[in-house]
């Protein structure tokens, strides 16, 4: 009886102890992923960082690259383009313009009437149309078409409204959101596409001529008076608001920046001469590349899986397109590494699942349970039942992404700036004080700087590290809202032939 008494506590002993053995190995493992998955977002974090040692590094080489993208054509990835714009409006533009604002995917049609000295815009209206995807596999004439019709229609409901003389020969300023050479203020040549949006037969065509020809096709006496890249028209409108503006960056799906050089700066057009000395060069900052720039193994296999490999490296780390595709990558390495995730990871390997707007929702929660997060992880990405831990995780993997692009755009602003002799540094060389420098005004289109707070507050944040607290109060970023299709149709206006 005894012997089977001991022999039972031996093996409820043993059995406790493999038991025991099993939750401690179990724990083990599961501390062990839990780690793992730290390590890979401390690596990235390392991969990402951007002290302001690294930011002013940035910042000399965005200067560098205008130097070399002015001196000639190829001269460097930036490409410096040349717009034909020496005048920008100054609030004594009147009469009705019309503007059409094509980005990738949709197109805006706009009516401004403006009201000369002292009075500004009186009213402007703005519709937005989606391109239908289909018309992304046709030929350019259809897309061109579709755009012509869709204005047609507007224009006619607006003249319904206002009576307009019908015979009279309307002007038109044209937004292209993608690379063009200007071959005049009113025509020019499409480089290539961004952003994912391709129409093949466009590379090479004149867009404008593209545009009147759909427009005559439908019957719409409308001429192009002013063809224009979207950070162009936002500095029009920045410049009419305030003269103070010396610049302008669009951070939305893509990403660039314009600014008012002086003509014998332009070097690879030598000989140009405008009546204002100066002319807005088109940076096209988007491809800017630097080997300071922090670029991470994901970076690397955004790149190389996207439709223009080693074209818009820049873009590709700090646009909306983008952000929210570089969390998905990590958090697939993680789920690849570790289980914190759970079963139901293969939502994570669809590409562009994770939107930058919901990239930011996530970011931005401030509920103590970070119930935001976890909503968005159960919706997109199928992701049931996460902790707190992991959630939190998640959302640091967003900081990091955000960190980055939002201090690289504030180092490219910088950059600008110094080329321009803006940055207060000439200041101190001169013997003024740093707080003596001029007022400098830099406008920023809506998009990730206005609707991300984070976004905004780490730019802003790296702006003062970077130029110092007393400079940087000197350094104004307005924020323009429809600047690109507004700013054309002023465009439109002080180009406009019957002036
Ligand atoms: C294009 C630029 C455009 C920017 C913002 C980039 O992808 O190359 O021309 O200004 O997006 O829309």
């Amino acid at each position: 009886m005894g012997r089977v008494r001991l022999g039972v506590a031996v093996g409820c002993a043993v059995v406790t102890c493999a038991i025991a053995a099993a939750l401690v190995g179990r724990r083990a493992r599961s501390w062990w992923r839990w780690g793992r998955a730290v390590e890979v977002v401390r690596e990235f974090e390392e991969g990402c960082a951007t002290p302001v040692g690294r930011l002013r590094q940035v910042v000399d080489a965005m200067v560098v690259e205008m130097h070399a993208g002015l001196a000639s054509d190829g001269g460097s990835k930036l490409k410096m383009l040349h717009t034909f714009v020496d005048t920008l409006p100054n609030g004594n533009e009147d009469g009705v313009y019309y503007a059409i604002d094509l980005d990738a995917n949709s197109c805006r049609v706009l009516r401004v009437e403006l009201g000369g000295r002292g009075s500004k815009i009186i009213n402007h209206r703005v519709e937005k149309h989606k391109i239908p995807q289909e018309l992304e596999y046709s030929a350019s004439e259809e897309v061109f078409d579709f755009i012509a019709s869709t204005l047609k229609r507007f224009v006619e409901r607006e003249e319904n409204v206002i009576n307009l003389v019908p015979d009279e020969k309307k002007e038109l300023g044209f937004t292209v959101s993608f690379p063009v050479r200007q071959l005049s203020v009113s025509s020019g040549v499409l480089i290539k596409w961004s952003k994912g949006f391709t129409i093949e037969d466009v590379v090479g065509k004149d867009v404008s001529q593209c545009l009147e020809d759909a427009m005559s096709k439908n019957g719409l006496n409308m001429r192009v008076a002013a063809l224009v890249n979207d950070s162009v028209g936002t500095l029009a409108l920045g410049h009419y608001y305030d003269q103070d503006t010396v610049a302008a960056v669009i951070i939305g799906t893509g990403t660039n920046a314009c600014y008012i050089e002086r003509c014998d700066a332009i070097i690879k057009c030598q000989g140009l001469l405008t009546n204002s000395g100066g002319m807005v060069v088109n940076m096209e900052w988007g491809n800017f590349w630097s080997s300071h720039l922090p670029r991470t193994s994901y970076d690397i296999a955004l790149d190389d899986e996207s439709p223009n490999r080693n074209d818009q490296g820049f873009e590709k780390m700090i646009s909306e397109m983008y952000l929210g595709e570089i969390v998905r990558r990590v958090l697939l390495r993680i789920a690849d590494e570790s289980d914190i995730f759970g079963d139901s990871t293969h939502h994570l390997s669809v590409p562009f699942i994770l939107r930058t707007s919901l990239m930011a929702a996530i970011h931005e929660d401030d509920s103590p349970d970070l119930r935001e997060v976890g909503k968005i992880l159960e919706e997109t990405l199928q992701m049931l039942n996460t902790s707190l831990k992991v959630r939190m995780l998640v959302a640091s993997v967003c900081d990091i992404v955000t960190k980055r692009a939002a201090r690289l755009v504030a180092a490219g602003i910088i950059g600008i700036l110094k080329k321009i002799g803006r940055d207060g540094i000439g200041s101190i060389a001169s013997g003024r004080s740093k707080g003596t420098s001029r007022r400098t005004v830099v406008t920023i289109e809506r998009g990730l700087y206005t609707d991300y707070s984070m976004f905004r507050e780490y730019m802003n944040e790296a702006i003062s590290e970077i130029l110092g607290e007393q400079v940087s109060q000197n350094v104004v970023l307005r924020v323009s809202e429809d600047g690109s299709g507004i700013g054309t149709a002023l465009l439109a206006a002080v180009y406009s032939s019957k002036r």
